[in-house]
């Protein structure tokens, strides 16, 4: 018996070797057809440098050739063994080509490692939701995990780093605002008087809001008569139009000042100031309403033009992060009553200087009837009067001759306000913001950026939200998350005011009764006299450095496309990774606080909204 089962074992194991020959003799065959011979051959001719500083190109993820690992077979030896190369993470790869890369651009200058916290944000539509409130995510701490990340060395893009984490992380926010369509604003014609370079340089800024809506607006360049170099109006008019503005581009109508009540005989060899320009513009843009440029008609089947409703008058650093708010406020007034809408000025003492007028950086609007019935006047209105402001004129010119007055609009804002305004984004009385100025001469905020998130979800725009509980929780691994991995400990509140910061109060910088909304006093004469105090009050002490964190809007990216390779490709964790985000947009927002001692890194977090 025993014999006899040991050579039928014999025979088993035969039979086996048989069949693992045959089996790879199959296999080498199979190594050996052209698809997979090209790969073999493709990574074998790579260079023989070190594999680590070889960053994987955006190319080679997008044409779905893995990316090479650790090779070291030179030039014409046998074939790299495919089990030898353990193929990166896609996920990994994704993430480096895309995500890295926005982080490693010159602008931001962050330093060579950074400390980094990224969440990705699912937004909830609900119409119910008030933008206005601070509101309480509960259950989340915010930073759920920071990684240091080295943006210089390509090893983070290689096999075994695991991409950083991505929690999910869900805002409530109001919908979206309604796709604008070409013809969407038509009812609003804009007015700007500025110098050639002024109006050239704040193109990407004014193509945030008006590119493709169908609003229209004319510039007066006010040194196209004064330049000693020839400025061609044309192709500033065509560089606008080319990025889906119907703009229009004209040289002023008056060479010389005009006569004042101080100033009957001005010098006619003196140029023509601008804010009489700005003043005199209303003729202009009577113009345009009345004779549309060929292009901005809607075709032979429509022709009249459609009505323009609104004369908006601005100056060249007003903006407006949507133009559908602004409509809708508006749309409450009868545009073929004569009205002239607008704002105060926020700081008191500029309306003691001024009066009460519709300020000119927050935007003022006439309607067509109104701008009619000023515009055989506007010569006497000025030789009427000493005021040297362009908005100043306006009011003067609507008050002395028409039954008009100024009506006060809620959201739009003169912003005089100097330093540091970080109080009015972060608290609660600067909201709605339907307009937004002095934002790159009195103080400086990225407002482009800032308001790309209303492409996303409209009025969250600077809309806020508390994250409970502020403290870290231990992880799995027993490594500390959140805010204790970056040794700041536990804070008092972590506050993120879309489109403009995360702040971080630090652990006891909140007392008892400690109102966020209030308004933090960060600029310039904050509380100080009371100036401010009927527009931004009450205010909250300004923080000191050390009791709050402040990450910053830097950069955005999008919203574009998910592309499908990252969705198919991405493994777990990745932000491409869940097959929900296909068909999806995603639109990224990098927060930045600058490392403050030398030799600090530089913490970023990183909004990933997907929708
Ligand atoms: C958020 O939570 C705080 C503290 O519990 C509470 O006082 C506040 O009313 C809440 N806010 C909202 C909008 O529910
Ligand atoms: C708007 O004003 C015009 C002119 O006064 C008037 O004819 C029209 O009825 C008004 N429209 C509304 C909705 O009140």
């Amino acid at each position: 018996m025993p014999s006899k089962l040991s050579s039928r074992s014999s025979l088993i194991i035969l039979v086996a070797l048989l069949l693992a020959v045959l089996f790879l003799t199959a296999s080498r065959l199979h190594n050996a057809s052209p698809a997979f011979s090209h790969l073999v051959e493709d990574w074998s001719y790579r260079p023989s440098a070190s594999s680590s500083e070889v960053t994987p190109t955006k190319d080679a993820v997008h044409d779905g050739i893995p990316p090479q690992g650790p090779l070291h077979a030179p030039t014409g030896s046998k074939p790299v063994k495919i089990n030898d190369v353990s193929p990166p993470n896609p996920a990994i790869q994704a993430f480096c080509s895309h995500d890295l890369d926005l982080l490693r651009q010159k602008d931001l200058g962050l330093t060579q490692k950074v400390l980094y916290t990224r969440r990705c944000v699912r937004p909830v539509y609900k119409s119910t939701t008030d933008p206005s409130v601070l509101a309480n995510v509960t259950d989340d701490p915010f930073f759920t995990s920071t990684v240091t990340i080295d943006l210089q060395s390509s090893d983070s893009c290689v096999a075994g780093t695991k991409p950083p984490p991505c929690e999910p992380l869900t805002l409530h926010v109001p919908p979206a605002y309604p796709d604008p369509t070409d013809s969407h604003y038509r009812h609003f014609l804009f007015g700007v008087a500025s110098t050639y370079d002024r109006v050239e340089s704040s193109l990407p800024v004014f193509k945030h809001w008006m590119a493709n809506t169908g609003a229209r607006i004319v510039f007066v360049i006010t040194d196209a008569r004064r330049n000693d170099r020839p400025l061609d109006l044309d192709a500033l008019r065509k560089k606008y139009r080319a990025e889906g503005m119907r703009a229009e581009v004209i040289s002023p109508q008056w060479t010389s000042p005009l006569p004042r009540k101080n100033n009957l005989h001005p010098n006619p060899d003196d140029p023509m100031p601008t804010e009489q320009l700005h003043f005199l513009m209303i003729r202009d843009m009577l113009h345009f309403v009345a004779h549309p440029s060929v292009e901005d008609t809607l075709g032979e089947d429509d022709e009249i033009f459609p009505e323009v409703h609104w004369l908006g008058i601005l100056d060249d650093d007003t903006f407006f992060p949507h133009l559908h708010p602004v409509s809708k406020a508006l749309s409450k007034y009868n545009h073929s009553q004569p009205l002239y809408l607008g704002a105060l000025s926020d700081n008191f003492h500029a309306l003691q200087d001024w009066g009460y007028i519709a300020f000119g950086g927050a935007g003022v609007f006439l309607s067509v009837p109104l701008a009619q019935q000023l515009n055989p006047l506007l010569e006497t209105c000025l030789a009427e009067t000493d005021i040297s402001s362009g908005d100043g004129m306006l009011a003067a010119c609507v008050y002395a001759k028409t039954t008009a007055k100024l009506t006060l609009i809620p959201g739009l804002w003169q912003h005089d306000i100097r330093g540091d305004p970080a109080g009015v984004f972060e608290g609660g009385r600067g909201r709605p913001m339907l307009s937004l100025h002095h934002w790159k001469s009195w103080y400086h905020a990225p407002v482009r950026e800032m308001a790309g998130v209303v492409k996303v979800c409209g009025e969250c725009f600077l809309q806020r939200w508390r994250f409970w509980p502020p403290m870290s929780v231990v992880d799995d691994d027993g490594s500390l998350r959140g805010r204790e991995a970056a040794g700041q400990g536990t804070p008092d509140a972590v506050v993120l005011t879309n489109g403009w910061s995360v702040s971080v109060y630090q652990r006891g910088s909140l007392a008892e009764g400690f109102d966020l909304d209030w308004t933090e006093a960060t600029f310039d004469s904050a509380p100080g006299d009371g100036r401010y105090d009927f527009t931004y009050g009450p205010f909250r002490r300004r923080m000191e450095e050390h009791e709050k964190k402040s990450y910053r809007l830097a950069l955005v990216d999008g919203p574009k496309e998910v592309e499908p390779e990252g969705t198919e490709t991405a493994s777990k964790g990745g932000w491409g990774s869940s097959k929900k985000a296909e068909g999806k947009r995603k639109f990224r927002q990098i927060y930045v606080h600058k490392a403050k001692e030398e030799g600090g890194m530089d913490e970023v977090v990183e909004l990933m909204w997907e929708v």
